[in-house]
């Protein structure tokens, strides 16, 4: 009797172990089944945007965060280009205290400073927005942060558009181009996600 006990709890444990351990497994296979899904909702997303690479770069880290959700994936996209044109804004700034610039590299890089300013605070408006859809008409909500975002990416690229015909030296040419293309790219993809909103 007391063997038979013995051997019926070791059955017992033997079995609650073998449920436990694929309960467990089953749980890590659709926890990851279920975050490959969202990187693959992501990916299609950015499949569409200008620069599809990027789009993935920079939003596959939040999957978990966006799930597939259309709206998390755009404010995503706004909260990546914002913290870029805050960086950008930092860079030309920086660029802006040293000495020995012509006449036309001061103008040049005060002109810069303003329309990426101008920039951020059309990117949080927009953000600011996506937060309210429904607050009133949708369609015209977003066809608003459309107008903005599309403001945005007008006044970054508008920081490389007056090189032409200017006593601009090469360092501060590379130095705008370069780090306006760090928060174009991100902006440029934003609209074109936003774009795709197609449902609201
Ligand atoms: C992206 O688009 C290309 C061409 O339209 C297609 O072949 C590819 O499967 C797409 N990839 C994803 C992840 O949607
Ligand atoms: C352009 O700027 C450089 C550096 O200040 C100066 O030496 C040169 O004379 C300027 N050229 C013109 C055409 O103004
Ligand atoms: C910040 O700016 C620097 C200089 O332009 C650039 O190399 C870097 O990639 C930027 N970082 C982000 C997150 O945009």
């Amino acid at each position: 009797m007391e063997d038979y006990t013995t051997s019926y709890h070791a059955l017992t444990i033997l079995l609650t172990l073998l449920f436990l351990s694929n309960f467990h497994t089953s749980l890590a296979s659709t926890s990851s089944t279920t975050t490959e899904k969202y990187k693959t909702y992501i990916k299609t997303a950015c499949n569409s945007t200008t620069y599809p690479k990027e789009c993935n770069n920079a939003l596959l880290p939040f999957a978990s965060k966006i799930k597939a959700n259309p709206q998390k994936l755009c404010n995503t996209g706004l909260s990546i280009s914002i913290k870029a044109a805050k960086n950008c804004s930092s860079t030309i700034s920086k660029l802006s205290k040293n000495k020995g610039f012509t006449h036309s590299e001061v103008a040049i890089i005060k002109d810069c400073i303003e329309n990426i300013k101008d920039s951020i605070d059309e990117l949080k408006q927009s953000l600011n927005e996506m937060g309210h859809l429904g607050r009133s008409n949708v369609k015209a909500q977003i066809y608003d942060i459309k107008t903005w975002v599309s403001a945005a990416l007008t006044d970054e690229n508008t920081c490389t558009d007056g090189f032409d015909g200017m006593n601009v030296s090469k360092t501060v040419k590379n130095t705008i181009r370069k780090s306006i293309l760090t928060v174009a790219t991100p902006t440029s993809n934003a609209l074109s996600l936003i774009n795709s909103l197609h449902s609201y």
